[in-house]
Parts: structure tokens; sequence; C-alpha cells
């Protein structure tokens, strides 16, 4: 063998030898540290947190420890079981769990400079300014607009059985209704989504919301983030990103010509307009602009998700269905017709809307890391070392027997009040929980109930032979559906 054979096999076998050391180290972290863990093989670690995997590891750890051990990729996991242990990551202990460690460039990847990625004084910037947007002011102010986008919604459904019978696919069409809502509300324009596709900035964002990069870029996003960031990996793609930035674009030059289409009401990018910049000077670039714009109207769909999975449930159990009808009529009775105070006053509806979100809670986890080494208040004097990434498993704590007793059941009965009072807290976490939870969640709820009330009101919803189309999508970090949702919709004589 020539010296420079025997030297280059050398180097190798050394550069094998010291990456397993180094892994085989990564992998003993838990060990070391003394708290249980589920053994991971390299390199995928055993989370990628699709829902039954995470129910899976959630079963293997719950009641060992409050938290348990988990690998993604390579890198060392947190999974917290315990509802005290959740109260103090989200609530208690905050300032040691400040960040949720989520991979931004904000450089090369705009989009994924948003607020759920952002960290200490930026989120607090970023949070702060957008909260006027949910003010109850504002809430009720866009009250009669979204009766009205509702209105043209039924047109829009009736027109459509008129022609095409009573099989309907209704997840795109509650997509691209919330997307119109969320560009009405949000930024003060018309949407079109629904009668105008052609413009759909729905299909930009279901194409490139939420989706998970591949397993390569997803590796090195959480485990060589520096290398990421020189190779400038992307989350989101440019047409997503293009697609955004035209938006805000549009909206502040509607807004400066006074143009027949932009609301005067104060809107997100105003809000956005009077922040600082990132860099302390100036203020917040198009592109800074847009990624923030992209996350409160990307959440939306979240409301699409939950109206159809809960139109689905409801489609299976017709009894149910009658009697969330009934308290939607009880409430337009009393409060003569859809107020803003009717909307408020549906409890049944309200108990149906949160068992969907049991069932189907569109973030599977809840996701922090330790921003300062955290002493674990038990007795074994575990110390949690900064930098550690953290997960709350929502979907698994929601599928939980001991809290939810035969959990694939829809029965929004769990959801009375007596039952819910006596519920151990901190299980139930659809809108996630303390300084950062979902910023969105009383006007989530307010447009839910409404969709929810005026499509109950006006059409029973029963399953058909097509129903569900696809699995769920484990391309996406939220629950999504890959196929699509028909249904039968059969019109009854409109009450509300
Ligand atoms: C069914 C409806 C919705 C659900 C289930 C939901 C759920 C969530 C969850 C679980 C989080 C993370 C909370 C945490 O880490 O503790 C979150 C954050 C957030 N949500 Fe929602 N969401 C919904 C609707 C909305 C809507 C309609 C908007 C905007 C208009 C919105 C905007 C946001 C924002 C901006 C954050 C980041 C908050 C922060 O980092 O401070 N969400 N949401």
């Amino acid at each position: 063998m020539s010296h420079f054979l025997w030297f280059l096999s050398a180097a190798l076998s050394l550069c094998l030898a010291l990456c397993f050391l180094h892994f085989r180290k990564k992998y003993s972290f838990w060990r070391e540290l003394g708290i249980p863990f589920v053994p991971a093989g390299f390199p995928l670690g055993n989370i990628q947190h699709t829902s039954h995997q995470m129910l899976d590891l959630y079963k293997e750890l719950k009641g060992k420890h409050p938290i348990g051990g988990v690998f993604q990729f390579t890198e060392p996991v947190a999974m917290i079981t315990d509802p005290e242990m959740i109260k103090n990551v989200l609530v208690r202990d905050f300032r040691h769990f400040y960040d949720r460690g989520g991979y931004a460039d904000g450089t090369h990847d705009p989009l994924s400079g948003h607020m759920l990625n952002s960290e200490s004084d930026r989120w607090r910037v970023l949070r702060h300014g957008s909260s006027p947007i949910f003010s109850t002011g504002r809430l009720r102010a866009f009250f009669p607009e979204m009766l009205r986008m509702m209105d043209e919604f039924r047109a829009f459904l009736d027109a459509k059985l008129a022609s095409e019978g009573e099989t309907v696919e209704l997840k795109g069409m509650l997509g691209q209704l919330t997307t119109d809502i969320s560009v009405r509300f949000l930024l003060g324009g018309e949407g079109n989504n629904l009668n105008a596709p052609e413009r759909d900035l729905y299909q930009a964002i279901t194409n490139g919301a939420f989706i998970l990069p591949s397993l390569w870029k997803q590796f090195l996003m959480t485990c060589y983030r520096s290398v990421a960031k020189k190779l400038r990996l992307r989350v989101y793609t440019r047409e997503l990103t293009e697609a955004m930035k035209h938006l805000v674009a549009k909206t502040i030059d509607d807004r400066a010509e006074g143009s027949a289409n932009a609301c005067r009401r104060i809107n997100l990018i105003d809000q956005l307009l009077k922040l600082p910049g990132f860099e302390g000077k100036g203020s917040l670039t198009l592109e800074e602009i847009a990624g923030q714009v992209f996350l409160f109207v990307g959440a939306y769909e979240t409301n699409s998700l939950t109206t159809f999975y809960c139109l689905h449930e409801l489609a299976q159990r017709l009894d149910l269905q009658q009697r969330a009808r009934a308290c939607v009529l009880e409430a337009l009775d009393k409060h003569g017709g859809i107020t803003y105070e009717a909307i408020a006053d549906m409890p049944y509806l309200d108990q149906c809307i949160n068992e969907t979100l049991r069932k189907n809670p569109p973030s599977i986890n809840l996701i922090r890391v330790t921003t300062e080494d955290y002493p674990v208040p038990d007795s074994t004097g575990v110390v949690l070392p900064k930098g550690l990434n953290v997960v709350i498993p929502v979907y698994a704590i929601h599928y939980d027997a001991e809290y939810y007793p035969d959990p694939e059941r829809f029965d929004p009965d769990r959801f009375a009040p007596e039952a819910s009072s006596n519920r151990t807290p901190y299980t139930f976490l659809p809108f996630g929980g303390g300084p950062k939870n979902c910023i969105g969640y009383r006007q989530g709820k307010m447009h839910l109930r409404t969709m929810l009330a005026m499509l109950l009101c006006s059409y029973e919803f029963s399953e058909c032979p097509k129903i569900i189309q696809g699995t769920r999508s484990e391309k996406h970090s939220v629950l999504k559906l890959k196929g699509n949702l028909w249904l039968r919709v059969r019109k009854l004589h409109r009450m509300g």
C-alpha cells in the first residue's frame, strides 16, 4: 500500500472513530443525567413529531419521572409527561423556557423569521406589537363582516349544491373561506380566494405552510444549525415568500392610495410598521413584515382544519349534530338572531369544538428550549442544561385514557362544565399555555363558533361513501389530512 493510501485509510478510520465517540456521547446524554429514556438509533433518533410516534413514546415514559428522555436525530429532547411539570415549563418557570429554538434565517429565508421562531426581545416586541389586533373592540367591530362573509359562503355552497348535487368536497372550500377571512381580518383587504381561485393565496399557503423540510435538511437544521445557515437552507419556498411579499406590498399600496378594497380599520401591517427594526434602527423590512403576516395568515388554516374535523365528527353522530344545532337555535332565539352575544352563548357548540380540538390538536407538540440551566424541582437534583430542547406532547396527552377514558370516542360531554372543572389542569392544551400561548386564541374561537353556528343552522351534514380520502399527512408539522373531505350536505330551511 502506498504511503498515501495508508495515510488516507488511517485518516478515515480516525474520523469514523471520532464520529462514533461523538454520537455515542450524545446518545448517552440521558443515561448520564439519570433520567429514564427511550434509546434511539443513529441518525434519526426516535422522534419526528408524528402523532402516533409521540403517543408510543409518551406511553413508554409516563409515570417513571416527570421528564423522559428522547432524541430528535442525535439531539436529546426532554419530553414532559407530568401535568405539574408542564405548568412549570409553560408558566411558573417560564423565564427558564423562554424560547422555542425553531430554525430561523431571516436573511436567506425571510418567512422563517416569524414570531413563533423569534427569540427573547425580538419575540417580546412582536408579541406586544401585534396584540392590539386581537382586542375585544376589534373583534366586535369585525363581527358584521364575518357575518357578511359567511352569508357569501352559504350562497356559494347553495349554488354548488344546486349545480353539483349533495356530495361536496369541503376541505378546499373551508380553506379558501378562512384564508379570505384572515386577509380581511388581519389586513383589511379582500382575499377573493373563494370566488376567484386563480388568485389563490390559499393554495400557496396550504402548499408551503407547516411543511416539514426533507429529512437531511431537518437533520442539519436541528443538529448543525450553523452548517445549515452556511448552506443557506430554506424551510419556505421562494414562491411562497414572493406571494407573501406581494400581499404585504399590495396592502401597503392600497392603503396609501385609499383604495376601495382597503378597510380603514387598523390592521396587522399598520401595527408592524410601528415597530423598531430588528437591528435596533429604522423599522421592519418588507421581508420581515412578510414573515409575520405569513405566520398569522397561515395560522388561520387551523380554523378551517378544526371546522372540517368538527363537521366530520358530527356527520358520523347525527344525534350530537342535532344537539349542537338545537343549542345554536336556542341562542339565536334568546338573543334575537345571530349577534356577537348569541355566538358567545352556545355552550354545547363550544363543547363540540373543544372535543374536536382534543382529538385533533393542530399542534401535535408544544416546543420550548431551556434558556438557562434548570434545576428540576424534585428530590433528584437533576439539572437540565441550557440549550436543551423540550417537548410537551399535546396529542399524546389528549389521548391519555387517564384523563380522557376511551380517547378515540368523540364525546363533547367531556367538556361539560362539571367534567371540565374536575379534569387535571394542563391536560387540555390545543392553544398552548403561558405567556407564549396562541395569540389568536379568542378570535380563533369566535370565528370557529360563527362558522359552525351558521353552517349548522343552514345545512345537515352526513357521511357519504367518499368521505375522507387520504390519511394524516406526515409531511406537515401540524395535523393535516393528505386527501379531501367529502360530506353529504342537505340544505335546511334557513334558520339563522
Ligand atoms: C383552532 C385555532 C388555533 C389553534 C388550535 C392554535 C394553536 C396554537 C398553538 C398550539 C400555538 C403555540 C402555543 C405555545 O407554544 O404555547 C399557537 C401560537 C400562535 N398562534 Fe395559534 N392557533 C389557532 C388559531 C390562530 C389564529 C387564528 C391566529 C392568528 C390570527 C393564530 C396565531 C398564532 C401566533 C401568532 C402564535 C405564536 C404566538 C407567540 O409565539 O407568542 N393562531 N397557536
